[in-house]
């Protein structure tokens, strides 16, 4: 890929940024915390491509970022608790950790697997318009490159991941400067998982309930969300051929029941993991088998992902 282009977050910048986003292609775009690079969140390959373009070694859930109460609805399942908080910060810095609807519209790639979901209303005119141009929510990590800081001006997300990515809009500096504050919504309680600007004192008196500071720094290393999703059947990895019992996911020229992606593309394999775990998960089979997918670019994420789940527990 040539230069990152940087280019004015006016309305011919969104719709430009909104037609490339509708193509499966992630854009870096100005949220009010920090940049997002933002793709379509019912896509699974879209979702590939802004891990992709991270580089990240291990797939840690996106964000889904909304338009409004009712398309979190289609998504999420919002209790009364989640609705006061709702009405107390959205649109703004408060990311949401639910628990997914049925049927949600979205990639099994955005929440890795879990069956809950990060969602966020933003408050950023650009960020809102986008959403409202592309039509679909939008995932979106902040756009920098994995294990670096967060951007908060296009010329750091340029800096950070040229030639990574095509288009960065360009809102200004961020208002907030850092990332949204996550809270996990539990029945009647609040957790804690990232401090942000909108504090445990805003959230405590606009939700009424006590909070848990369990920050998931503190106990769980990037990736590593203890409530992870694991299958309930044994996984077995580099498997060539499958026992007998086994349900076989393929890649490349290992053909299997399914295949993770015949012509052995990272990214379509990416897409298709976590759907194709639940799959074969809910399958008749007795146990898992997975072909070998080779240590290089995303594959790294991918069998980082895999590992985890063939882990004994
Ligand atoms: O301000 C922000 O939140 C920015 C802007 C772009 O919206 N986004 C952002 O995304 O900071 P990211 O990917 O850098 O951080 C999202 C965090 C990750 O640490 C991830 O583990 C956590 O959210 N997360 C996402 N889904 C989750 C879930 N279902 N359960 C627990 N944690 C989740
Ligand atoms: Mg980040």
């Amino acid at each position: 890929m040539s230069h990152t282009r940087i280019i004015p977050a006016d309305p011919i910048g969104i719709a430009e940024a909104a037609a490339m986003i509708r193509q499966g292609r992630p854009v870096a775009v100005p949220t009010e915390t920090v940049y997002g690079l933002a793709g379509d969140a019912t896509s699974g390959d879209a979702v590939a491509a802004i891990y992709a373009a991270k580089g990240r070694p291990s797939f840690n859930p996106l964000i889904v970022h909304v338009g409004g109460v009712a398309q979190a609805e289609r998504i999420a399942i919002l209790s009364p608790l989640a609705h006061r908080l709702a009405l107390a910060f959205w649109p703004g810095p408060l990311t949401m950790v639910l628990p997914m609807a049925p049927d949600a519209p979205i990639a099994g790639l955005v929440t890795a697997g879990l069956p809950t979901v990060a969602i966020r209303m933003p408050a950023h005119p650009v960020m809102r318009a986008l959403i409202d141009a592309v039509g679909r929510p939008l995932a979106a990590p902040s756009a920098n490159a994995s294990g670096s800081i967060s951007a908060t001006r296009a010329e750091h997300v340029a800096r950070s991941l040229d030639g990574l990515i095509e288009l960065v809009l360009d809102g200004g500096p961020a208002e907030v400067g850092i990332e949204s504050t996550i809270v996990a919504v539990e029945r009647d309680r609040l957790r804690l998982l990232r401090p942000g600007s909108i504090t445990v004192d805003m959230l405590a008196e606009a939700g009424g309930v006590p909070i848990d500071r369990q920050e998931m720094g503190a106990i769980e290393a990037p990736g590593q969300l203890s409530s992870h999703y694991a299958p309930s059947k044994p996984v077995r990895l580099d498997a060539v051929t499958a026992d007998p019992g086994e349900f076989h996911i393929g890649f490349g020229n290992v053909p299997g029941r399914a295949s993770l992606s015949a012509r052995a593309d990272p990214a379509e394999a990416a897409a298709r993991l976590f759907d194709m775990l639940h799959a074969a998960d809910a399958s008749d089979a007795d146990g898992i088998a997975v072909a070998p997918i080779p240590e290089t670019g995303l594959g790294l994420a991918i069998n980082d992902r895999l590992r985890r789940a063939a882990a004994p527990r």
